[in-house]
């Protein structure tokens, strides 16, 4: 499935004689594993220490589904440039997939990543390669500069590139930058890969670049299945467009971040007005809750807890104090983990209060409109 955006016009120096990282960053390559950093400036720290390098194919958040894609039809061009990028390279994918076996029939080095949320987070891959678990370093030393393990070893130099992205970089050195800043935005340059699931009629990977409009996506999946409430975009990383909203917007960091959100890992879900939305979030609140390391406090508390008002909202039990509550929860999580993920999960809550507002005015009044249709939730 393929659909167009906008053209950028900004026009570049080709330089494919050039070291790697000046073509990547002449392309305006940035990571597609969600933080989307500079692939250029990882590049040259990464060179600069002779870096380890772990093409990241685990598709670990909610509703990813593009690094398997990208193994299954672009596995030569993934190792091409996982070779342009280092010596060593491994390749990291959740044990027992189709995707692990594709990487181990191609002769390529796996690394088998169990299935939590948190084992793909880049330190825990590092983590694992170097025969520790697979969780987040608590440490603060950047891996691209060789950190210590949970028993103080020291652990090499590793560069930690999403798997799209490698995909990306031997595009770049085989077509230049200026046909990868042909597509998408001046911004956000380059195809893009979308998965898009929920209430269409074939969920699947769309190739696509920023810029495209939410109505182009889920055409190129096959239109909607039912009537459309609202969007998810990004995963349990991300957060929520009303549908109303995302008739008004693109697809892309500019416009998406008036709603606090970024196009990300490359995810959109369509929610339909069959399922109700507090009931959805809350499920993927608990599905959180259980998925952390459990090594620092905001998940060890925080998130379980605010899983739990979230639950409450959905079930039509909760009162105001309680929706005050949730709101205090959300604000305790960001910044206070080893890694990410809880900064990650108050996005995405908070993100849900904002979108869902009439819903949970609805919920608070013990109605749910959605589900049902006005049916009592207490
Ligand atoms: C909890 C957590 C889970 C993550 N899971 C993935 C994943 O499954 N795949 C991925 O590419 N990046 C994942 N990331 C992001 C990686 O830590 C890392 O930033 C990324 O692989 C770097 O690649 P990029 O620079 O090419 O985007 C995760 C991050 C967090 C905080
Ligand atoms: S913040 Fe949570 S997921 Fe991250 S390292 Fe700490 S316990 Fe693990």
């Amino acid at each position: 499935m393929t659909v167009t955006s906008t053209r950028a016009d900004r026009s570049t120096t080709p330089s494919s004689a050039g070291p790697l990282a000046d073509l990547l960053e002449s392309a305006g390559l940035t990571g597609r594993g969600g933080a989307a950093f500079s692939t250029a400036t990882k590049l040259r720290s990464a060179l600069a220490h002779d870096a380890d390098v772990i093409v990241n194919a685990c598709d670990g958040e909610v509703g990813a589904a593009k690094d398997a894609w990208v193994v299954e039809h672009h596995l030569d061009e993934l190792r091409r440039g996982a070779e342009l990028l280092g010596r060593r390279v491994t390749v990291a994918a959740h044990r027992g997939t189709p995707t692990a076996r594709r990487i181990t029939a191609a002769g390529l080095a796996l690394l088998e990543v169990p299935h939590r949320y948190v084992s793909s987070e880049e330190s825990s891959l590092v983590s694992l390669a170097h025969g520790g678990l697979a969780r987040p370093l608590t440490k603060s030393v950047p891996i691209s500069l060789g950190s210590k393990d949970a028993r103080g070893r020291r652990m090499r130099p590793t560069l930690v590139l999403n798997a799209e992205t490698v995909w990306r970089v031997a595009q770049i050195e085989a077509l230049g930058p200026d046909w990868f800043r042909s597509q998408g935005t001046l911004d956000e340059p380059g195809p893009r890969l979308v998965a898009v699931s929920g209430a269409v009629a074939r969920p699947g990977v769309v190739q696509t670049s920023a810029g495209v409009s939410f109505g182009d996506l889920v055409a190129a999946a096959g239109g909607f299945s039912g009537r459309p409430t609202a969007f998810g975009i990004g995963g349990l990383g991300g957060g929520w467009l009303t549908a109303a909203e995302a008739r008004g917007a693109t697809w892309s960091g500019g416009d998406l971040a008036a709603y606090g959100l970024r196009v990300g890992p490359g995810i959109v879900s369509v929610l339909d007005d069959t399922r109700c939305p507090l009931a959805h979030v809350a499920r993927t609140l608990t599905y959180a809750a259980g998925e952390s390391a459990g090594q620092c406090g905001p998940c060890m508390f925080g998130v379980p807890a605010v899983a739990e008002d979230m639950g409450r909202l959905a079930a039509g039990t909760a009162d105001r104090a309680t929706l005050q509550r949730l709101r205090g929860r959300i604000g305790l999580l960001p910044g206070r983990g080893a890694c990410r993920f809880p900064d990650g999960v108050a996005g995405y809550a908070a993100s849900a209060l904002r979108a869902f507002a009439p819903e949970v005015a609805a919920h608070l009044a013990g109605r749910c409109d959605v589900e049902g249709r006005g049916r009592r939730v207490r």
